[in-house]
């Protein structure tokens, strides 16, 4: 062997059950109930625990891998698929050995018996890319086209239903490109995994994995998908150099994700999601405490914390804020645009892109045009912990329908005003004393939600939350508001109104919300609703021992990671 010699290493591993980056589910964790099912979550450092590699996000790999599975399962991995007709019982496929290929097992660890038929799929990932974008799911799996380069997966009861859901798949993937440039990854897919996936989106390069909880039936949760598909350039394309310059890949994306909305839906839509990502960024801090190290733009990573503990919402949103703060210094939309694009073609083939090399492309970029931007106080922006160090305003018309019904609600509570607490008044003479009739407080109505998109009821609720986060409203009150909306909040089935609405009840002690929040979290393991909800009724009066048994009894279905973080939200660890 000389200096230059190129040589060909054969490594033989196999990962454990613990491997915090595969869930292994069995038959009875999926609704059809008739397979098992297993599915990798590898970003931010958890590759290391599926495949041998080097995990870090600086060091991009091409790959080809093949897949033996049972017969009747399929295989999808974060690549092009090169031959899915492939039934072979001897596991012998040939990969070409110019990249890292790999030969995944899958049907040693879930058969009893050695001669059943298998298949394998073939796969081959020909650009480079980072090892938290390694994936593979196998299950029993079925397709809808959505165009010829889209398909979305799902089990085959399901998958009817995701269709429908993602079916602006292709409007959202050519908004992008007209913003970024061309989608260079050939194929864009969408994988519906089981409710135990524990994130909204995971943007695996050519099959985004999804959680089934966006399926709200219209389509209304569908920016997740907005956001993965931003990834295909922010993130994969253009990737962080380190865990500490996360908010490159996430603020970013969340900037391009409502660039996207913006040009399908209009400015007002950009605007609604920019101020409900500012209610979320004064949350996190609020709840981190704004001398928190982990609520600084670009934190220090370097004492070996884990990705993961430091994960919130201030790279996603402190990093959009950011960005639209540096598109307002620059002239706003028409220059920054063209600016946004020239950084992507800039840095696509790079390694990888640090927040210091952002800003000197900027500067470059603006700074001899735009006098302004030699005014930006990067340190602050970039370290300082807290809030930002000034106010973005936005467009309000879509959210002021919410915020001003969130005051009056709030304003009632604080004067006790409007509401029948008259015990004699037993409307329905069940001996029990008040009953809840559904007329609202001064200036609320029945009709009140009539028409809002799910995304402005959540914004209703939320700015309730915000503005009652020291002094809970009382439970009647969150009574009041189910009786007069029809009991539409206590009933509905969108993932995300119930999460606000039950945050909102459990903060304030009302007990009838306790069974309602414990269903939702034995139906499905995002760790967006899990962690706040588990939070909540751990401590409140009404919910501290249901919640507590619910987490005992269910813990065992969460998926390690989600797992392994409720435990540490609740002092268990
Ligand atoms: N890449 C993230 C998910 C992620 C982040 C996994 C860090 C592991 C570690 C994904 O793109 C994401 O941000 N998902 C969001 C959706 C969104 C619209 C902000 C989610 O899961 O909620
Ligand atoms: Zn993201």
């Amino acid at each position: 062997m000389y200096k230059g010699d190129t040589f060909i290493i054969k490594i033989l591993f196999s990962t454990s059950p613990h491997s915090t980056a595969v869930q292994w589910l069995s038959k009875e964790q999926i609704s059809g109930g008739v397979h098992p099912f297993l599915f990798t979550q590898c970003q931010a450092i958890h590759a290391r625990s599926f495949v041998p590699c080097q995990d870090t996000p600086s060091a991009k790999m091409t790959y080809n891998a093949g897949v033996k599975v049972p017969f009747g399962l399929t295989a999808l991995m974060s690549a092009l698929p090169t031959n899915n007709n492939n039934v072979d019982n001897d596991g012998q496929t040939i990969l070409p050995s110019s990249s890292a290929s790999m030969i995944l097992d899958f049907f040693e660890s879930t058969s009893t018996t050695t001669n059943a038929c298998t298949r394998i799929f073939t796969f081959t990932q020909p650009l480079p890319i980072a090892t938290y974008l390694i994936a593979l799911a196998v299950g029993d799996l079925a397709y809808k086209e959505l165009s010829p380069v889209s398909r979305v997966w799902a089990e085959p009861s399901l998958v009817g239903a995701a269709a429908y859901e993602f079916a602006e798949t292709p409007n959202f993937l050519k908004s992008a490109e007209e913003i970024a440039g061309p989608y260079e990854w050939g194929r864009y897919d969408i994988l519906m995994l089981p409710p135990s996936f524990p994130f909204g989106g995971m943007e695996n390069p050519n099959v985004t994995f999804v959680t089934p909880t966006l399926t709200a039936g219209d389509r209304s949760l569908a920016n997740v998908v907005a956001h993965e598909i931003a990834h295909s350039w922010t993130g994969n394309l253009v990737t962080n150099r380190s865990w500490s310059d996360f908010w490159l890949n996430e603020g970013f994306t969340v900037f391009l994700e409502r660039k996207i909305l913006e040009k399908l839906y209009g400015t007002a839509m950009y605007n609604f999601h920019a101020s409900q990502g500012f209610v979320a960024l004064q949350k996190t801090v609020r709840d981190l405490g704004s001398d928190h190290p982990f609520t600084a733009l670009v934190p220090d990573l370097s004492g070996g914390q884990d990705p993961d503990d430091a994960f919130s919402r201030i790279p996603y949103e402190k990093g959009f804020y950011f960005l639209h703060y540096l598109q307002q210094v620059a002239g706003g939309p028409a220059v920054f645009d063209p600016f946004f694009k020239s950084y992507i073609q800039r840095f696509k083939a790079a390694p990888n892109v640090t927040t210091n090399d952002f800003k000197a492309y900027y500067l470059d970029y603006f700074g001899t045009t735009v006098p302004a931007v030699h005014d930006i106080d990067w340190v602050t922006w970039f370290y300082k912990r807290g809030m930002p160090p000034l106010v973005n305003t936005y467009d309000q018309s879509l959210v002021q329908a919410s915020y001003d019904l969130a005051i009056k609600w709030h304003t009632a509570d604080i004067l006790g005003v409007g509401f029948d607490n008259d015990n004699a008044n037993d409307n329905d003479n069940d001996g029990k004393g008040k009953d809840l009739v559904s007329t609202g407080p001064e200036g609320t109505s029945a009709d009140d939600l009539k028409g809002w998109s799910s995304p402005q009821i959540v914004a209703f609720l939320d700015k309730l939350g915000e503005l009652r986060s020291m002094t809970p409203l009382h439970p009647t009150t969150t009574r009041k508001m189910n009786a007069l909306y029809g009991t539409m909040l206590d009933t509905t089935t969108n993932s995300e109104i119930r999460c606000s609405w039950y945050l909102l009840c459990i903060k304030a002690e009302d007990s009838v919300a306790v069974p309602l929040a414990v269903d939702f979290l034995k139906q499905q393991g995002r760790m967006k609703f899990l962690r706040p909800l588990y939070k909540a009724l751990n401590g409140s009066r009404v919910g501290k021992v249901a919640g507590r048994e619910c987490f005992e009894k269910t813990r065992g279905k969460y998926h390690p990671i989600a797992r392994k973080m409720v435990e540490s939200d609740l002092g268990l660890l």
